[in-house]
């Protein structure tokens, strides 16, 4: 569905006029599951890093333990196993209600390859439009579905590491064992890279920070 940019200005008045503040971009459910996640998935790298550290997966290669979470592996194993519960308990809810609100499907799509170079040479050039915070441009449609799909592998190769025996197929899926510590360490360096790029496209608009806080 294609709407035009008076339709949408017309429509967002209209809202503004009749609730007397501005339209909601972002429902309760969709900030309370994001802020979580947040916090989950901040708590699962740092605690995950001191977990790295204590058998290192890539020879020579270790992460300054003064920007871990735990203070030693046996700290950083409690911290990162209570998050996990919140981070997969939290993802489930917010997959759900995307899912069954057919928010999903609008939000994201329709999503093409075109779209997103033409969205991204804009956003290089400087010239990206963010008038309409309701609709996610191209590159961060496809940035936040990498990210979710990311989520998913992390917690996957998580699971096929934690209880390897217990799952099998999972583990096998994921090229055996010690594949999946290299899998789990891949998709974590993903989500790393693109926490750092989306706190810096919030500083670059703060007024999306906003919209993540207080729902307009
Ligand atoms: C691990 C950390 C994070 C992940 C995985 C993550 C992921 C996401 C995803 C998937 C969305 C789109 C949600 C949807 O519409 O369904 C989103 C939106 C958003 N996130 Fe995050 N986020 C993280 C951390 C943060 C942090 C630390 C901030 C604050 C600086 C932040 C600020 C926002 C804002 C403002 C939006 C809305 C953007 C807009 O409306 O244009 N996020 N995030």
């Amino acid at each position: 569905m294609v709407i035009d940019m008076e339709t949408m200005k017309a429509e967002l008045a209209a809202a503004h006029k009749t609730s007397g503040r501005a339209p909601r971009i972002h429902p309760l459910w969709l900030r309370v599951t994001h802020w979580l996640n947040a916090f989950a998935a901040l708590i699962m790298m740092f605690s995950g890093w001191r977990i790295y550290d204590a058998s290192p997966v890539f020879a020579g290669f270790v992460i300054p333990p003064s920007i871990t979470l735990g203070g030693w592996l046996g700290g950083a194993l409690q911290w990162h196993f209570a998050a996990m519960w919140l981070l997969v308990g939290n993802g489930l809810v917010y997959l759900a209600l995307n899912l069954a609100s057919g928010r999903f499907a609008t939000k994201f799509f329709p999503l093409s390859p075109r779209g997103v170079l033409k969205d991204l040479v804009a956003a290089l050039q400087g010239r990206l439009d963010h008038g309409d915070l309701r609709q996610y441009n191209a590159v961060q449609k496809l940035a936040y579905l990498v990210v979710i799909v990311d989520l998913i592998v992390l917690v996957l190769s998580g699971l096929a590491i934690w209880k390897s025996v217990q799952f099998p197929l999972l583990r096998e899926l994921m090229g055996g064992y010690d594949n999946a510590r290299i899998v789990h360490f891949c998709a974590m360096s993903v989500m790393a890279a693109f926490v750092v790029v989306h706190v810096a496209m919030v500083a670059l608009v703060p007024r999306s920070l906003l919209t993540m806080l207080r729902g307009h």
